[in-house]
């Protein structure tokens, strides 16, 4: 039998993929889409907590490094104005999926992330896009155009299914994030296999951990979640988010630290101001010249009762009732509670990671195409490439802007 010959395929049938797939097909071009795991877009599916934050309002094409991270945030910026948002908020209305705004501009489907999957699914499908899955990849050869240059250049691609041959390869494989559900390091392979460069990888967007001994008070505290203010780093370079923590049994999580988790660096300390918008040394000075209660007992009309008890049992001094406490104790409670300083000893890694830092440099990519500057038809999409969002939808709309931005060029 001979090798079926496909305009571009495509590896990794993950939010970028399909959704990349989906357009070229409906471009008219012959797409196959191979995918190595079981089911197909897995990160879809446990996404949002299961309902998919699929984009962002707030997403200013213009002003990429607001919300992206990388060696040169700017490169996306041509491929979010092209593929915007709102762009993509037309074409989960025209598929009737229901959804609503939670929290600083994310979108969540109202249901189910299975509607958004459905949706690419069915786009894929009218574009006649055909679909090898599970399917694993064994090797990759390019063939370039004979001395004469008469031909062209193609991509024969050796699959589990058997061999395939293709005018453009795009690589959709995403990062490292959560193995069990097929993440791999095969993109970065593809990469090295063509000379290019890559970004050192790193998790991001995920929980940090403390040395076991120091965390011991804390650990406790599992569970409880509360708004602060948190920052990282000094200068130009520090970043601060107003969002909501949660304490687990080994350190820390909730949406603030998973968003200062991609910009901090092994070793800095965090800042964490756990009563924002509080004045807790007039607070507790007030509390002193009405009240007999227990410091933790005053201390947790400011803050969740459970930190309130935990942080006045840390100190002798604010062990008693708040009129005995001396000032100078009581405006050391205001001030750590308002500058608690913590350097974490590690993350959860790609286990419990949403996204990987680094990838693909950018420097070898068109930022118009997302081909390779110096590889004839190899593409890279999606989160393979050294471009992160914040939490918050901005990592699935860089894979569908990356996407549509490669499906124009095939
Ligand atoms: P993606 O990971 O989606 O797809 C890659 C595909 O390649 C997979 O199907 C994989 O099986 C396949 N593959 C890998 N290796 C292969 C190989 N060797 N051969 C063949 N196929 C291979 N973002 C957001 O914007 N909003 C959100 O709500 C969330 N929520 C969220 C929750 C959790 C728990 C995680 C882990 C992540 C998120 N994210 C998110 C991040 C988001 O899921 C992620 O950025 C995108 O899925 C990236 O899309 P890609 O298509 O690039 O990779």
């Amino acid at each position: 039998m001979s090798t079926p010959f496909f305009d571009a395929v495509i590896i990794g049938a993950g939010a970028a993929g399909l959704f990349c797939a989906a357009q070229a097909g409906q471009r008219g071009l012959k797409v196959l889409l191979v995918d190595h795991a079981e089911k197909v877009a897995e990160k879809i599916r446990i996404s949002g907590g299961g309902r998919c934050n699929f984009t962002n309002r707030d997403l200013d094409p213009r002003a990429p490094q607001r919300h992206f991270l990388g060696q040169n945030p700017q490169f996306c910026r041509s491929a979010l104005s092209r593929y915007t948002p709102q762009d993509f908020i037309a074409l989960v209305q025209r598929h009737g999926i229901a959804f609503h705004e939670k929290h600083k501009g994310q979108l969540f489907a109202d249901r189910s992330a299975e509607g958004i999957i459905s949706m690419l699914l069915a786009e894929c499908a009218d574009g006649r896009v055909q679909r090898w899955q599970p399917c694993g990849v064994k090797k990759i050869v390019f063939s370039a155009p004979d001395a004469q240059g008469t031909g062209s250049s193609s991509y024969q691609i050796d699959t589990d299914r058997g061999p395939a041959q293709a005018r453009s390869l795009v690589v959709a494989t995403g990062g490292l994030s959560i193995p069990k559900i097929g993440a791999s390091d095969f993109g970065y392979r593809i990469a090295r296999q063509f000379g290019l460069p890559l970004v050192q990888q790193r998790p991001g967007l995920v929980p940090l951990t403390f040395d076991g001994a120091d965390w011991a008070p804390y650990a406790r505290l599992a569970g409880l979640a509360l708004p602060v203010e948190i920052g990282t780093g000094a200068g130009k370079e520090r970043m601060v988010f107003h969002e909501d923590l949660l304490f687990t049994h080994r350190g820390l999580s909730g949406p603030a630290v998973l968003q200062i988790s991609s910009y901090w660096q092994d070793g800095a300390p965090l800042d964490i101001d756990l009563a924002p918008g509080i004045d807790l040394p007039a607070a507790l000075a007030q509390a002193k010249a009405r009240s007999r209660k227990r410091v933790a007992n005053e201390l947790a009309t400011l803050v969740p009762a459970r930190l309130a008890d935990a942080w006045a049992g840390t100190d002798a001094d604010w062990q008693r009732p708040i009129n005995e406490a001396s000032d100078k104790a009581l405006a050391r409670l205001a001030a750590q509670l308002a500058r608690w300083r913590l350097t974490p000893t590690g993350t959860e890694g790609y286990r419990k990671a949403e996204v990987t830092l680094g990838g693909v440099d950018t420097h070898a990519l068109s930022q118009q195409t997302m081909e390779c500057r110096a590889q004839p038809g190899l593409y890279f999409i999606g989160e393979v490439v050294d471009i992160t969002g914040w939490l918050g939808g901005y990592n699935f709309q860089w894979a569908w802007s990356s996407a549509h931005a490669c499906a124009q060029a095939l």
